[in-house]
């Protein structure tokens, strides 16, 4: 066998698809733009998600990529073998361009190929969709995967669950896939297939074949092109293909399990409990240096993606006290992936500075109250043992009390800093329980503001392309250009969220808006409306469309081209897109919020009527 490395997988990958005609394109930041439907970038299809539905690509209908992902479902079960919140997705796309019979033989060749990872055949298992009432099996997949040389009897028909792929908001881009396993052991009985958990049989890569846009309502619209969206997760590639058991043990972890050792004087491995706080950290600091040091950084707070941030870096301070690592220490770990990933993601060496700062301040703000919250908790779970022992003496037939209450779960986040689900988690390792309910009651009665840690947050995005929400897209192009105009120059877009209903826009600012400057700002942007000003797009080099000043805040996303849309010379903003033909399309502007989000940020929420 080939021993890979993070470097020589991805040089290979993306050679492999460059030389097959894909432009390889720069990795999207972790923060998705403009789409509402969730926290973080999830696949490599992802920031795609415009093209997949039929926009044209400034790189052309061949890309490929590795792309940074962060997936927050199970953070909790971080500490495992193979669980990471933080991964990255190797992938390349065919934007209406080729699809099956191209992709089967071109994964097969990159699997086997003795130039490429040469796999012997018959260790290579897949699985392809089987067919239900709405949607046949996938025939030919299977011819073509028996073709190019898997045999028969490695290729399996699955059902939906299994064979069928869409992102993780509700809507969007999805369809049928085959999906690509290498075999590492016998089967464990005759109806082992590789959905069985023995470990037979271990995943590596998956094709999806994109026919169909997801609606709003669950139904399917047939997209306008056939795309194809691979995507091979380099961390555990690596750990299948080098043969072993875990992604840490892979040359990604390597000089951060060094740095945490002699921070602590313990051996990775060394038993259960170690290993396992060693991976929270690894994992943890690992994606907390990607979050901060993303081109759209973030930073700690108490919503949204500041959240799980907030909550990722504390837990590892948590498990980082079980091996007593010092306080200050998670800055020293972040440090090697800096130092690990700089070539591929320039932006970890330009926010180093930055990715300290940040670790530092949340370690010692959560190092200062955790011993006395650990305190506080162990006197609620004092409180209930002692509470049930005395019940149960009293009456035998009691039932023992095993919930922490939702107010008590709420003190140790108000007080103490603990984010419920670390105390969800504590008390989970004791074998209580906590009153989540009990715990939002009690948190929304505190803030009005509520925002709380889950990816999925609405039910519709921009990704659908619905007309109000490209409406409210280009509303939210004037309004950033009017507050350029009322209140500063200085002013820029911080955050964007659009779904079909209203716009949502984060900018810098100081003070709140007066209503005077509020009135002037939705007065100019209905002044644009009413002249019916047409929305131009232009794909430039990024050179000449910073010459002719336009703006936006992700420039380096696209490669070299990138796409600009202009409202006369009111607004121009280098910007992905859609966007209404024209202005007069738009209705009436209103904003109808206008609040803080955070110190020196400001947030407007704003409507389009058509009375
Ligand atoms: N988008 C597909 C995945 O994430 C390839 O598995």
């Amino acid at each position: 066998m080939k021993e890979y490395t993070s470097e020589s997988l991805r040089e290979m990958y993306l050679g492999f698809f460059k030389a097959r005609g894909h432009k390889v394109i720069p990795s999207a930041s972790l923060i998705p733009e403009n789409d509402p439907t969730v926290l973080f970038t999830t696949a490599g299809m992802h920031p795609l998600v415009p093209y997949l539905l039929g926009e044209k690509h400034p790189a052309g209908n061949r890309l490929t990529d590795v792309q940074k992902c962060v997936r927050t479902g199970d953070i909790d079960d971080v500490g495992d073998e193979r669980h990471c919140t933080f991964f990255e997705m190797l992938g390349n796309w065919s934007l209406g361009d080729y699809f099956k019979k191209e992709m089967i033989p071109w994964s097969y060749e990159f699997l086997t190929g003795e130039n490429y990872l040469g796999i012997p055949s018959d260790k290579l298992a897949v699985t392809v969709f089987g067919g239900d009432e709405t949607l046949p099996r996938d025939d030919e997949a299977a011819e073509l995967w028996e073709k190019a040389g898997i045999k028969k009897e490695n290729i399996y028909f699955m059902p939906r669950e299994n064979n069928w792929w869409g992102p993780a908001g509700l809507t969007g881009p999805c369809g049928t896939d085959t999906e690509m396993f290498v075999i590492r052991k016998p089967k464990c009985g005759p109806n082992c297939n590789p959905d069985c958990s023995c470990g037979a049989f271990l995943e590596i890569w998956n094709d999806v074949f994109m026919r169909f846009n997801k609606q709003a309502d669950g139904s399917y619209t047939e997209l306008r092109q056939k795309n194809v969206d691979t995507g091979m997760g380099l961390e555990r590639a690596l750990c299948v293909l080098n043969g072993k058991s875990s992604v840490y043990e892979t040359d990604i972890f390597e000089k951060a399990i060094q740095k945490i050792s002699e921070l602590t004087g313990r051996a990775y491995g060394a038993d259960e409990e170690t290993t396992r706080a060693f991976r929270v950290v690894l994992d943890h600091v690992r994606t907390a240096t990607f979050m901060i040091g993303d081109e759209k950084g973030i930073v700690p707070s108490n919503t949204d993606q500041g959240y799980i941030l907030r909550r990722i870096i504390r837990r590892a301070v948590r498990y980082g006290r079980k091996i007593d690592l010092p306080e200050g220490s998670l800055a020293k770990v972040a440090e090697t992936f800096i130092e690990k990933y700089s070539a591929v993601y320039p932006e970890l060496e330009t926010n180093r500075a930055k990715i300290f700062e940040e670790l530092d301040k949340e370690e010692a703000k959560f190092s200062k109250t955790l011993q006395q919250g650990l305190k506080e908790f162990e006197k609620c779970i004092g409180g209930l043992e002692r509470k049930n022992a005395f019940m149960a003496s009293k009456d035998p037939s009691y039932v023992p009390e095993k919930v922490i209450g939702g107010k008590q779960a709420f003190h140790l986040y108000d007080t103490y800093g603990f984010p419920v689900e670390i105390t969800s988690e504590m008390a989970k390792e004791r074998g209580y329980g906590v009153d989540l309910d009990g715990y939002k009651a009690a948190f929304e009665e505190h803030q009005s503001k509520s925002k709380a840690g889950s990816e999925q947050k609405f039910a519709c995005g921009l990704a659908d392309h619905k007309e109000e929400t490209t409406h409210l897209h280009t509303a939210t192009h004037l309004l950033h250009a009017a507050l350029k105009k009322v209140l500063s120059e200085d002013v820029n877009q911080k955050g964007s969220n659009i779904t079909e209903e209203r716009l949502r826009f984060d900018f810098n600012f100081p003070r709140p808006m007066t209503q005077e400057e509020i009135q002037k700002v939705e007065a100019l942007v209905n002044e644009k409306i009413s002249e019916n000003i047409p929305v131009v797009m232009r794909e430039l080099s990024l050179e000449e469309a910073k010459r002719e000043g336009f703006t936006g805040l992700f420039e380096n996303k696209y490669g070299e081209r990138v796409k600009t849309y202009s409202v006369g010379d009111f607004s121009k903003e280098i910007c992905g897109g859609p966007h209404a033909a024209s202005t007069g399309e738009l209705g009436t502007f209103k904003i109808v919020k206008e609040q803080s989000s955070g110190a020196g940020i400001r947030r407007i929420k704003a409507i389009l009527t058509h009375e």
